[in-house]
């Protein structure tokens, strides 16, 4: 990140986003490549892909009510304006692990983006770089976390580790990761095994046995001596040891002190719904927790996200960071779940159908939609930066002051 992003404060997302849409609009005729809702936009990528990779990333676990649990959680939390507060000049930025984000938004870790656009991880990256907005990438990618750490230039990275039953493969993988200049890992702690995803399983469609999301993996020094042949002589055999090594389903708590000998960089936790889990996290040291359920692709029927995030916050709150994911599509969303305590949110699937769409330009385009749109509400509820913003902005939708 270079000084440039200084100015943030007068660059003014919103009002910005919206000149250039209205001058395009109404003196060239022109209107935005892709559809601003992020439903709309779902629709068309799901015409656009085949129907199996569109499954794959829309799919969630077993009825998939989860998922939908994410998006109804949000409604129970309503935004209550205030006014004359000048919001003229804004700043969008939060700090985390002593480093500026320019905004309270990461690109969230999706895997395998091969099967949604031929450039992948390699799109998103260009688009997180262009605009600033800091990229989690997964340990599933489709390129090797090296190239995309070149794309992503001086834009913050993250890695996000899927923590092998190879544990070769999980230190080689924090040591790249921090030669590459990732600046902490997320751990994923929800997929000790893969969700029940009815639709997947419709489709017997894996697309790691595909070759897809395996890049890490094929290039890693570690793995490639676990094999008994190399992958180019014998990709199947790759494959296959890649499923019976890619998680570790015996991990306990105890574990987690390999992963502090093995990395310098902050360690966060993704996955924490229990406010003993994120309290257990923090008397074992770990640096940050991310409430997520995985947008609902684990277990069916838990809880919506966002209901979680105020006892984790309350719990821990004051000691690390807690980052939120699962079920953000707009900038309501992002500013609902910083006012329940979120540091910052991570943003997954509608980037994913950005890509789908148009690639680098389609990332691009739904960041900076979603961005204006964040700038926006920040400013109409009547605040100028997310330090102003806490529980007392909203009111639960029965009418309760939450917060009291
Ligand atoms: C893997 O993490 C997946 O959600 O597909």
């Amino acid at each position: 990140m270079d000084d440039s992003s200084e100015d943030d404060s007068s660059e003014s997302f919103g009002p910005n986003r919206q000149r250039e849409v209205y001058a395009s609009g109404m003196l060239a005729d022109q209107t935005p490549d892709l559809p601003t809702s992020p439903e709309r936009l779902a629709e068309l990528a799901r015409e656009e892909l085949p129907p199996e990779a569109h499954t794959y990333v829309a799919g969630s676990a077993g009825e998939e009510s989860t998922k939908d649990e994410n998006r109804r959680a949000f409604d129970r939390w309503r935004i209550v304006p205030r006014m004359l507060r000048d919001v003229e000049e804004r700043d969008l930025s939060v700090e985390l692990f002593g480093r500026e984000l320019p905004v309270p938004v990461l690109l969230a870790p999706v895997g395998v983006q091969s099967i949604i656009h031929e450039d992948g991880e390699l799109a998103a990256a260009r688009a997180a770089a262009d605009l600033d907005v800091p990229l989690v990438l997964s340990s599933a990618s489709s390129e090797t976390m090296e190239d995309v750490a070149d794309k992503l230039g001086d834009t913050l990275g993250w890695f996000q580790l899927y923590w092998s039953a190879d544990r070769d493969v999980t230190a080689s993988f924090l040591r790249r990761a921090e030669e590459a200049g990732y600046e902490a890992v997320v751990v994923t702690l929800d997929t000790p095994m893969m969700g029940w995803r009815e639709r997947d399983v419709e489709h017997a469609y894996l697309p790691f046995l595909d070759g897809e999301g395996v890049a890490n993996y094929l290039s890693d020094p570690a793995f490639r001596d676990s094999l008994d042949a190399s992958p180019e002589e014998d990709e199947t055999g790759a494959l296959w040891r890649f499923t019976e090594i890619f998680s570790d389903p015996s991990l306990t708590w105890d574990d987690l002190g390999f992963l502090r000998e093995h990395t310098d960089l902050p360690i966060v936790l993704k996955g924490i719904l229990h406010p003993d889990d994120a309290s257990e996290a923090v008397e074992r040291g770990v640096d940050g927790i991310v409430v997520s359920n995985h947008g609902g692709r684990q277990v069916d029927g838990a809880i919506g996200a966002l209901d979680a995030l105020p006892g984790v916050v309350d719990e821990v709150g004051d000691e690390v960071p807690v980052l939120f994911d699962s079920g953000i599509r707009r900038g309501a969303d992002a500013l609902r779940a910083i006012a329940l305590g979120a540091d910052a949110v991570m943003l997954g699937r509608p980037y994913i159908y950005g890509l789908a769409v148009a690639g680098a330009d389609g990332v691009r385009e739904v960041l900076r939609n979603f961005l204006a749109d964040l700038d926006l509400t920040l400013a109409l509820s009547g605040h100028a930066s997310f330090e102003e913003i806490d529980r007392s902005v909203l009111v639960e939708t029965d009418g309760t002051q939450a917060g009291e």
